[in-house]
């Protein structure tokens, strides 16, 4: 697929109103999309568990009006107006009016919440850029008297979702998504997310996250900003061919069930990452020191143990334990006896791989 197939040549139906409502998760990479190229390009191939309860829930409601060759819309959180949204937003629809050209034809109400707490440091981007691309899908889907299949249905929401935020074209479908053209992978592609074509272990069908929410403050450093510091750093070549190297060991960890291969690589990622922020110019630091607490309680308990516990990070603080559901017992009784202190308000969040976005109304 090109940029150019996206394009629809042009609408069979007139719509007036109407109404639809998209519930889309969140996802956790596995291995990490950081530094991009122009128009949400990613530098890198990267790899995610999509989530199952981390979602947003995104009602459109749209009304066909005179175009005045502007955007018309406005935006809700949890039923009130949140204009602090409405930048963001705008910025998405600029970005893709070329692929939705309806869009200066309606006025839209967006009403969204989410499933995870308020300000809990958890990403909302992917989730919430999903749900609205999937919504503008499914409008555009009647204008063009539902003469699309699922699959193109699919790969234009995860490219819109892309120029939305760049890992939420990971979040429309499941149970591992990739996103980033790489020799390893057929079908990938920088364009859209694609669900992992290859065979994967039963021990990776049911994985767990419980993510500790450690900081919820407001991140110091946007991602948006950290995915521009890779530009002229020092390590950003070595750390774009290592994402390569990387996609093609997952592939024989994630097919035999190599539980200690996946634990090496996913945690050298998390800490990869983190290690460019740290080495940008300028530098900062997004884990806090519960987080490398935590981060030691685990290879501990791993050490002695010898169960297959692991953890990631995203662009923040809060750590994601990952474990097979089969240790789900023994593991979350450590959670909850060692490392839920260092929770901010004792606040953790048990997930679990899920399937992707759903159509709700
Ligand atoms: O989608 P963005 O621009 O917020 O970037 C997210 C980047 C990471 O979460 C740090 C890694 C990833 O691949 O999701």
């Amino acid at each position: 697929m090109t940029e150019q197939e996206f394009i629809p040549a042009s609408y069979f139906k007139t719509i007036e109103k109407g109404v639809v409502t998209w519930e889309s998760p969140s996802n956790i990479a596995l291995v990490k999309y950081w530094g991009k190229k122009p128009n949400q390009i990613p530098e890198n191939p990267s790899i995610s568990f999509t989530l199952n309860h981390c979602k947003t829930i995104t009602e459109l409601t749209y009304e066909k009006r005179d175009s005045d060759g502007s955007f018309s819309f406005e935006v809700l959180l949890d039923g009130f107006q949140k204009d602090s949204f409405k930048p963001k937003i705008e910025v998405f629809f600029e970005r893709v009016e070329s692929y939705l050209p309806f869009l200066k034809d309606y006025h839209f109400q967006i009403e969204t919440k989410n499933t995870f707490p308020h300000s809990s440091g958890i990403a909302s981007s992917a989730s919430g850029m999903s749900a609205l691309a999937l919504c503008l899908m499914s409008l555009e889907k009647q204008l063009l008297g539902d003469a699309i299949d699922d699959a193109y249905f699919n790969e234009k929401a995860s490219f819109l979702a892309r120029l939305g935020s760049g890992s939420a074209c990971r979040s429309i479908e499941g149970d591992l998504v990739v996103w980033g053209e790489t020799p390893s992978i057929e079908g990938s592609s920088d364009l859209f997310g694609i669900r992992y074509p290859y065979e994967v272990h039963a021990v990776f069908k049911e994985y767990q996250d419980t993510i500790l929410l450690i900081d919820k403050g407001e991140k110091q450093v946007s991602s948006t900003v950290g995915h521009n510091l890779m530009h002229g750093h020092p390590y950003a070549l070595n750390r774009f061919s290592q994402a390569h190297d990387h996609m093609k060991s997952l592939k024989t960890i994630l097919k035999t069930g190599d539980l200690d291969g996946f634990i090496s690589l996913v945690e050298s990622e998390a800490l990869t990452l983190h290690a460019m922020m740290m080495t940008s110019m300028p530098y900062f630091i997004l884990m806090k020191p519960k987080t490398l607490e935590v981060i030691n309680k685990i290879w501990e308990f791993r050490k002695n143990t010898g169960l297959p516990i692991s953890f990631t990070l995203d662009a923040g603080a809060n750590v994601h334990v990952l474990y097979p559901k089969s240790e789900s017992v023994e593991i979350l009784k450590f959670i909850e006896n060692e490392l839920v202190a260092y929770c901010q308000n004792e606040q953790y969040i048990c997930d679990q791989i899920g399937f992707g976005a759903n159509r709700i109304k």
